[in-house]
């Protein structure tokens, strides 16, 4: 006779965005009984990195980099020896304070290391508080891949204070509000037709429309992580603007943001595959409200390396390409992208 067990998996992380939240930092990440923390951020942040450490009491502060360079597997090592040498235990809490590619690389390193450590999230970027922080994917790019290593495990905590926002150039405030409207497009046409009066707002980076625009993004991201968090079905939706975006991304080699090659990759999706001119005007709109670049600069638009890049892209099965575009806002659909397609949409006016 068999037996059979069923386990319910959690996929709660407790998420605490918003203007001052840092003072509640020290208490949130005693409620989770660390054994010691080790914080480590952004090496452009050592202000906020050494006030943090020193509110929490940190055994070590270490120090990374900013940028996609950062996000390599040499640098797991690095910092989990390191982790390890201030004396962390299985209870040491890791504390990842910096954008995306701090809250990837640490929050990777602190899914395997010793199996895996309490982690918290700190996101200092729009792109991190509304997008990399949320949903418990992390990693590493290897072998000129993006996020080819990685796992996907929540955060025993998510702590983002808007203050910590104030140092960021505009450019980047901006680009990374683009993941809100990527969600918004391909899963809620009511958040759409909110963000688009919100948007000259976010732009001029109000914080009553910040604020909205993070709530958005975390309620919207994280519904569907609960639905889904292996991304094996419906998560695939966030995907929008990845497949192609992911590809000027590496090509680009770090000198274009991702919220920018996200945002281009939109309307390149959505052109590749047929979506009514009225979503891609939509779109396009919003994109030019927020004062974010649509178009891919030339030395980047290369139809070969961009097609070569997205089949080798982890999402890619049997030379498919599959990406997720907005039939109608709101309303995800997954199509094939093909090279004529990916040819035609770069060559659209
Ligand atoms: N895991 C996910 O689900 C997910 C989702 C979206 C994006 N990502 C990843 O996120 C990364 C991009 O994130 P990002 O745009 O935040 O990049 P980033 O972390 O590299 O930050 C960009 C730059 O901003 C600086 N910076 C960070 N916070 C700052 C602040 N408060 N003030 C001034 N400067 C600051 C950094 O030093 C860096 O130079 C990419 O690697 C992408 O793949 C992951
Ligand atoms: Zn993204």
């Amino acid at each position: 006779m068999d037996r059979r067990y069923e386990f319910t998996r959690t996929t709660t992380s407790r998420i605490v965005i918003g203007l001052g939240v840092e003072d509640a930092l020290p208490d949130l990440v005693r409620s989770l009984e660390p054994d010691g923390v080790v914080v480590l951020h952004d090496a452009a942040l050592a202000d906020l990195g050494v006030r943090v450490a020193k509110r929490l009491g940190a055994a070590a502060r270490l120090t990374i980099p900013g940028g996609e360079a950062s996000k390599k597997l040499a640098n797991v090592g690095d910092l989990a020896r390191n982790i390890r040498l201030a004396g962390a235990t299985r209870a040491t809490v890791v504390v990842g304070l910096g954008g995306g590619t701090i809250t990837d690389l640490v929050g990777f390193t602190a899914s395997v290391l010793l199996r895996g450590v309490p982690f918290v999230c700190c996101p200092t970027t729009t792109l991190a508080m509304c997008d990399a922080a949320l949903g418990g994917k992390n990693g590493v790019d290897h072998g000129g891949l993006k996020n080819e290593l990685g796992t996907i495990r929540q955060p025993d905590l998510i702590v983002g204070d808007l203050a910590w926002l104030r140092t960021l150039p505009d450019e980047q405030f901006r680009e990374g509000l683009v993941e809100v409207v990527k969600k918004a497009a391909v899963l809620d046409a009511a958040n759409f037709a909110r963000l688009e009066p919100l948007a000259p707002a976010l732009a001029q980076r109000d914080v009553a429309a910040v604020t909205e625009a993070v709530d958005l993004a975390v309620t919207m991201k994280m519904a569907l992580v609960q639905a889904d968090e292996a991304d094996r079905g419906r998560r695939h939706a966030l995907n929008f603007g990845h497949t192609i975006g992911h590809a000027i991304e590496s090509l680009a080699g770090g000198k274009l943001r991702h919220g920018t090659c996200v945002g281009m990759g939109m309307l390149l999706e959505c052109r590749a595959a047929g979506v009514r001119d009225e979503v891609v005007a939509r779109l396009a709109n919003v994109l030019t409200a927020l004062g974010v670049p649509k178009t891919v600069p030339p030395q980047f638009a290369n139809v070969s390396d961009l097609w070569r890049i997205a089949r080798s892209d982890k999402k890619a099965v049997r030379g498919s390409v599959p990406m997720c575009v907005p039939r109608a806002i709101g309303d995800a659909v997954e199509v094939e992208l093909t090279d004529a397609a990916l040819g035609a949409a770069l060559r659209a006016p």
